[in-house]
């Protein structure tokens, strides 16, 4: 038996909750990692001219372990995190990370907390790398110090009202990120400038942004905290991804179960709002929202309703389908799953 934190696991949500340790080392410009180690959870000092805090030099990752049915700790493709989180340090010009010593960092943090891994099936524990250059750095410039932190936190849903299927607007006033920019690394700035389209959509009662493409708003981008999928027919389309979208993790794994195991026509391509309006079924997918439905999209002032507001047959079937190799109550014949 899995030994556990005394936590109200029903009633945790997307947030904060302060674990036992965080793993971090540090790089000089060279990109040589020193050995690193396990601390304490907890604040760390930095230089108010360090290179993240004045230069936005600084990406991240997110990843979850669960409490599988099978009564043991599992990660779920964390070899794709390990190659993304050096795709982005590349573009941010930060030192790589190799996988081996990503996987192992993942793992200590993994096992030193694995108290606060929540109960099968009441959520997971999210697991944040994070690589910053910590350096002082006045003139813009990159760091010639970086900092590579990995800290957890058990999660319930990411959204307040779970699947509850998501009320969204397209954004007419914002872009996420610029064709040729970093829209497709995982860096601090992309979600910075969220803030503001997500706080305005919130007062206007909306969930979250559906943001469209900076080079023709004709087209659907992505939801800024995850992708996003449209069924018609026996088609599954998502947007391709053009240099500004996230590849998201969940994202490929939607896209292979949905031809492996359900049979359905998978497209990446260009994708029309217009299209989107008419769908059988809109979902979003990634770590945090897993996969969650969309019920409306509001554009220019106007609603439309997808599936009558409803979560369509296929994104449940997706969603279980998914959540169960997650869990381990699927036979995972697509090695994804990792143990601890
Ligand atoms: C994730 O799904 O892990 C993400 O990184 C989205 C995040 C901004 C909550």
């Amino acid at each position: 038996m899995l030994q556990k934190q005394k936590i109200d696991w029903e009633s945790l949500g997307f947030g904060i909750y302060p674990t036992r340790s965080m793993w971090k080392s540090t790089s000089n410009s060279n990109g040589q990692w020193d050995e690193g180690g396990l601390i304490p959870y907890g604040n760390i000092e930095i230089s108010p001219a360090a290179g993240v805090l004045n230069y936005g030099q600084g990406i991240f990752e997110g990843m979850k372990a669960h409490h599988s049915s099978k009564d043991r700790v599992v990660l779920f493709r964390p070899d794709m995190n390990a190659k993304r989180i050096s795709r982005s340090c590349k573009r941010l010009c930060m030192p790589e990370i190799p996988e081996d010593y990503f996987m192992n960092a993942i793992l200590e943090v993994v096992r030193d907390n694995i108290d606060f891994v929540p109960p099968y099936k009441m959520g997971g524990l999210y697991i944040r790398p994070v690589v910053w250059g910590t350096a002082p750095t006045l003139g813009v410039a990159p760091a010639s110090e970086y900092t590579f932190i990995i800290y957890a936190a058990p999660v319930g849903p990411y959204f307040k009202n779970g699947i509850k299927p998501l009320n969204l607007i397209a954004s007419q006033s914002y872009h996420r990120a610029a064709p040729k920019g970093i829209g497709n690394a995982k860096a601090i700035g992309n979600y910075s400038s969220t803030l503001l389209p997500v706080k305005e959509a919130k007062a206007s009662g909306f969930d979250e942004v559906l943001y469209l493409r900076a080079d023709n708003e004709q087209l659907v981008e992505e939801v800024g905290s995850a992708n996003i999928f449209m069924l018609k027919g026996n088609q599954l389309v998502t947007p391709r991804l053009t240099g500004s979208i996230l590849d998201g993790v969940t994202r490929d794994s939607v896209l292979k179960l949905a031809q492996d195991k359900l049979g359905l026509t998978i497209k990446e391509s260009d994708l029309l709002l217009k299209d989107l309006f008419k769908a059988d079924e809109v979902f979003c997918t990634g770590t945090a929202v897993v996969i969650t439905p969309v019920g409306c999209i509001t554009y220019n002032k106007k609603p439309y309703k997808i599936n009558d507001g409803n979560m369509g047959k296929v994104s449940s079937q997706i969603r279980k389908l998914l959540i169960s190799i997650q869990l381990e109550e699927e036979e995972d014949t697509l090695d994804w799953i990792h143990l601890i």
